[in-house]
């Protein structure tokens, strides 16, 4: 599918999910390598498994089979994966911006005071908001509270983002911004990104690789998304994109029945 053949990211194989109180299995056997720069978006009805794909890889699910992140085994969250979440509450309301990321980084074992700061105002300025250091997170949009959850993963080291419908709740002005905000640092900082939305139009204009879920939680179809950033619908093959994908869920929403 590459020309090159890089090492992936994050190498998932025969990944089965069955949760303790069900009978369904989940994840029916996923097979998916995500590489470095990736900007993943995975698209699929209601109920298919998505969240729980992601919760697997974010390492807050057990799960058969494998997933490897940088190389190793995925068995608990790690440094090396930041999962943003779309409520906007996972800093803590009684640190500054600065101090939360301080925070984290002296729980990962970084021991001198100044290097901490020195290390969190470096990826504040990297998400645009040193201006912003001293504020409390109830200070912040929603969009600003995410950011600043990217930089505490960056500066803890993560290179890969994942992102569980973080937009779905906003509307449509804000959510473009954010769009945009995201695909800024995701460019600037070589990140890898693994994002979940159920917005076609948000596959297309912020994906280089979609991946369509069944119902049934297979991977139904998985294409490389070529139109050109910043997309919009007057870019030429947007439609057809559009109205591929749009066929594709439409096919599992009429199995449903
Ligand atoms: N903790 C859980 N225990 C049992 N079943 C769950 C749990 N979490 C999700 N499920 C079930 O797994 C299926 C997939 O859920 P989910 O991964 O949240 O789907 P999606 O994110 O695609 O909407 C659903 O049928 C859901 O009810
Ligand atoms: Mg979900």
């Amino acid at each position: 599918m590459t020309e090159e053949k890089k090492t992936p990211i994050l190498r998932i194989r025969s990944l089965t999910k069955q949760y303790d109180n069900s009978q369904r299995v989940i994840l029916p056997r996923i097979d998916l390598d995500v590489y470095p720069e990736d900007f993943l978006c995975i698209l699929g009805p209601s109920g298919c498994g998505k969240s729980t794909l992601i919760r697997c890889i974010a390492g807050f699910e057990d799960y058969e089979g494998t997933i490897e992140s940088n190389g190793r085994i995925v068995k608990k969250p790690g440094t090396d994966r930041i999962m943003v979440f779309q409520d906007f509450n996972q800093l803590f309301p009684w640190k500054t911006v600065v101090n939360n990321i301080t925070y984290a980084l002296k729980a990962s074992g970084m021991a001198d005071k100044k290097a901490r700061i020195a290390k969190a105002e470096k990826y504040l300025k990297k998400v645009n908001l040193f201006d912003y250091k001293d504020y409390y997170p109830h200070q912040l949009s929603g969009g600003m509270k995410q950011r600043v959850a990217i930089a505490r993963g960056m500066a803890l080291g993560s290179s890969i983002i994942l992102m569980d419908e973080p937009f779905a709740a906003l509307d449509a002005m804000t959510r473009n911004r954010m769009q945009s905000e995201l695909l800024h640092i995701k460019e600037k900082e070589s990140m890898t990104v693994v994002f979940i939305t159920h917005n076609i139009q948000e596959a297309i204009s912020l994906g280089n690789r979609i991946m369509v879920m069944s119902r049934n939680g297979e991977v139904k179809e998985h294409l490389y998304n070529t139109l050109e950033k910043p997309v919009t619908p007057a870019t030429p093959g947007y439609g057809a994109l559009w109205k591929h994908l749009n066929d594709l869920l439409t096919e599992e929403r009429a199995d449903d029945k």
